[in-house]
């Protein structure tokens, strides 16, 4: 008998992308299309269920085998990092992680220690750590462009998208730092356990992406 499998989406507008991706590959996402305060939704044609859920927390929920699969950015999983595999780029979500400066200051023209502004700490250390440069990095929880304005930091760390947020605030950036789109991310044990029931659902996936190449 095929074991219902259950995945973690990322709310939002990952979400958005990843019900037109598997509804492109043959999957009734209607409960998800409409979900009211509903967080977890079976669908009726295909043996999967769907959690809705923050994208640190799909890790957590996939890391600990009580979702099979997942959907999560890769800034999420650089930021968090976790034990579990990532077995497909989806090719939506895109957008980089880049250092940004107000617009026109020497970020690089100092021997002083730089303070770097971030919601991704882990992302900042790893760059600098790379570079061999010693920052102090400080934790901001949005809108992270307000600390280089306010003066709290010499530049941030941060995704951009279209880069509208940086020109509206006078940032610029200065250098990419990684990019990001959304990924398929599999737990270890299920991976095993339920590996024909993954597999179908893989090739699903993979079948429409190819489609869009
Ligand atoms: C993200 C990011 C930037 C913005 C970049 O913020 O942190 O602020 O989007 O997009 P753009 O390059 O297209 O302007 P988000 O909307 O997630 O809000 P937050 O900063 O409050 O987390």
């Amino acid at each position: 008998m095929s074991e219902r499998l259950r995945i973690a989406l990322t709310k939002g507008r990952l979400q958005d992308k990843s019900v037109e991706l598997f509804e492109a590959a043959g999957l009734d996402c209607a409960p998800v299309r409409s979900p009211g305060r509903r967080l977890i939704h079976a669908l009726p044609n295909y043996p999967l269920d769907v959690v809705l859920a923050k994208a640190p927390d799909v890790i957590t929920y996939v890391e600990h085998g009580v979702c099979d699969l997942g959907v999560v950015g890769k800034d999420t999983i650089l930021e968090k990092g976790g034990a579990f595999y990532e077995v497909l780029d989806l090719g939506f979500g895109r957008c980089r992680f880049a250092l940004a400066v107000k617009k026109g200051s020497d970020f690089y023209g100092t021997y002083k220690t730089r303070r770097i502004a971030s919601k991704y700490p882990n992302v900042t250390r790893a760059f600098f750590e790379g570079k061999g440069m010693d920052v102090d990095i400080i934790k901001i929880e949005g809108s992270v462009e307000l600390a280089p304005i306010l003066d709290l930091a010499d530049g941030i760390v941060d995704i951009v998208e279209t880069g509208a947020t940086l020109k509206e605030n006078g940032l610029e950036p200065i250098e990419d730092v990684h990019q990001v789109s959304a990924r398929l991310i599999v737990n270890t044990a299920s991976m095993k356990l339920y590996k024909s029931e993954i597999t179908d659902f893989l090739f699903r996936v993979e079948r429409e992406l190819e489609g869009r190449a």
